[in-house]
């Protein structure tokens, strides 16, 4: 990775052939040592871990594992921000190395030809108003050339979609790039707004009818996009003048 550019973020990388998870690395080492910015990096995951308890499976040598760890100086209550702003570097930096238009499903999956392309795992340790660390973890399907059976019609690799092999460590070091250039502003400021056109100009959601599993209920609903601090606004299918937010709760849209 010696095409890193950044100054802060990724400065420091570890790579690992096999890790259980680069999520439990990083919490490891970032409760260990001075390791703000560090990055880590695996070739394969036997333990990977997706969003809501759910696997994430590693064709090793072929995809990117990788593992940010961040101390932001930040109130708490922002750091689920963080998230929004991994998956609009992910989503920017696919698209300018496949020339393709990439989506993003709110928060943070990327969409590519409406398959997924890649999930990020955000984990943090906080107290009441500070951050301990947050781990932004993220999983691309790069150069893998096919997929079990129950993933086929959702998942999708870069490869699958262009057929190119893709040097995973130019897109590595794209991401962080991306990542850095939002992340050193964010700290500034805590608001997302200017980042809020990027990312819901390239929201799947918008504009379609969503299904939200909000605490174990589930209503159908129009996206709209992020508000600065990047929940989803919906509103309801007969009264658009009635406009919420949605925090937790999984969205899923149709067909994706
Ligand atoms: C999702 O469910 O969409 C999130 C998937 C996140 C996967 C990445 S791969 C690198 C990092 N280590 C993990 O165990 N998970 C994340």
């Amino acid at each position: 990775l010696s095409r890193m550019q950044t100054n802060y973020i990724g400065k420091k990388v570890r790579f690992y052939d096999e890790v259980d998870s680069t999520n439990l690395v990083a919490k490891k080492i970032a409760e260990e040592e001075e390791s703000d910015g560090l990055l880590v990096v695996s070739e394969s995951q036997t333990k990977g871990k997706g969003r809501r308890g759910r696997e994430w499976s590693s064709d090793k040598g072929c995809d990117i594992f990788m593992s940010l760890i961040l101390k932001p100086k930040i109130n708490p209550m922002n750091a689920s921000m963080l998230t929004i702003l991994a998956a609009l570097a992910v989503s920017k930096s696919i698209a300018k190395i496949v020339e393709k238009d990439t989506y993003i499903k709110w928060p943070n999956d990327i969409i590519l030809n409406n398959k997924k392309v890649c999930g990020v795992l955000t984990e943090m340790s906080t107290e009441i108003d500070y951050i301990n660390h947050v781990v932004i973890g993220i999983g691309i399907n790069v150069n893998r050339t096919s997929f079990p059976n129950e993933l086929a019609s959702m998942a999708t690799s870069l490869y699958v979609e262009t057929e190119q092999k893709v040097q995973r460590a130019e897109l590595i070091a794209s991401v962080v790039k991306e990542f850095e250039e939002m992340y050193l502003v964010f700290l500034e400021i805590q608001t997302l707004q200017p980042f809020m056109k990027e990312y819901n100009d390239t929201l799947i959601n918008a504009k379609r009818q969503v299904k939200i599993i909000e605490y174990g209920k589930e209503y159908e609903a129009i996206a709209i996009g992020i508000n600065e601090k990047g929940e989803l606004m919906i509103h309801d299918i007969d009264h658009p003048d009635h406009v919420r937010t949605v925090l937790a709760g999984e969205v899923s849209v149709r067909g994706i």
